[in-house]
């Protein structure tokens, strides 16, 4: 039975924090909202581009058809990312990769802060907005922020293209899979900032669920998946996560 807290760790959720073993997160942009990255369903320019809903301009058929306003578009956003850091999610995160034996952490963010934060060996469901790849033979090439933009293929001239995953295109060989494993074996699992609409993504919680897992979701909104949730810990990612910080201080 779901219940629906202040942010505030209850009992059952203490213990469950401090005895797992195996633990799973899934964010999306709602952790990086705190670093100043906005969210897709948010409103402003990160929802609508030029006109475009970003569905739209992010999508297989725009690389086909227009190229270039695709890159302006994550030109668009890779300049947001300049100067903004890791916020405290991101941090606390990171942490946990010490914290418990197995641990998975997955995003559908392409910003690269939770590396940037410390995180090791992220399950990126959606590819990085600091890496291209070439539209003909798929050579894939890391972009630095200070780098003007990769025009051609360095190995066969031909366009290149972010390497982000697109609506309309498959994800990377073999990401969900790992996800999907790591969710059919966890015993608690994290769901942080993310409104859960875009599958399989949002399939993962469900796997963990289904296998017995105990699944904490943490948004200031409630989502489809708050339902299914253990509990839900309804406010702002980098100030809930900073309570299981507190947690294991104390418990120390
Ligand atoms: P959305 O923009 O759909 O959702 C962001 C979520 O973050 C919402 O549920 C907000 O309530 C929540 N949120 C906002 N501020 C928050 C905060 N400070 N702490 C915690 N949560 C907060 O973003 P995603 O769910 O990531 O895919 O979107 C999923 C995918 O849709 C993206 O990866 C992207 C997009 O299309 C592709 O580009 C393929």
């Amino acid at each position: 039975m779901q219940s629906v807290t202040e942010p505030s760790i209850s009992d059952e959720l203490r213990q469950r924090y401090l005895s797992a073993s195996r633990v799973l997160v899934l964010t999306g942009a709602g952790v990086s909202a705190e670093s100043g990255v906005p969210t897709f369903r948010g409103g402003g320019n990160s929802s609508v581009w030029k006109g475009m809903p970003f569905d739209v301009i992010s999508s297989a058929r725009m690389v086909e058809r227009n190229l270039p306003a695709v890159w302006e578009w994550f030109d668009y956003r890779r300049d947001l990312l300049q100067g903004l850091s890791p916020n405290r999610a991101h941090h606390e995160i990171a942490k946990w990769q010490d914290h418990f034996s197995e641990f998975t952490l997955v995003t559908q963010n392409v910003d690269g802060l939770h590396q940037r934060a410390g995180s090791r060996d992220v399950i990126e469901l959606h590819g990085s907005i600091w890496r291209v790849r070439c539209t003909v033979c798929h050579a894939r090439f890391e972009i630095h922020p200070a780098q003007p933009r990769v025009e051609a293929c360095p190995d066969c001239s031909e366009p290149v293209r972010p390497d982000v995953v697109l609506f309309g295109e498959i994800l990377p060989a073999g990401a969900f899979e790992r996800a999907a494993a790591a969710a059919a074996e966890c015993e608690l699992c994290f769901v942080i900032g993310t409104s859960a609409l875009v599958y399989p993504a949002a399939g993962l919680p469900e796997i963990a669920h289904a296998a017995g897992a105990f699944v904490c979701e943490v948004n200031p909104e409630r989502t489809p998946l708050s339902d299914l949730c253990d509990v839900s810990l309804m406010g702002k990612a980098g100030e809930v996560l900073t309570l299981f910080s507190r947690l294991r201080s104390e418990t120390v």
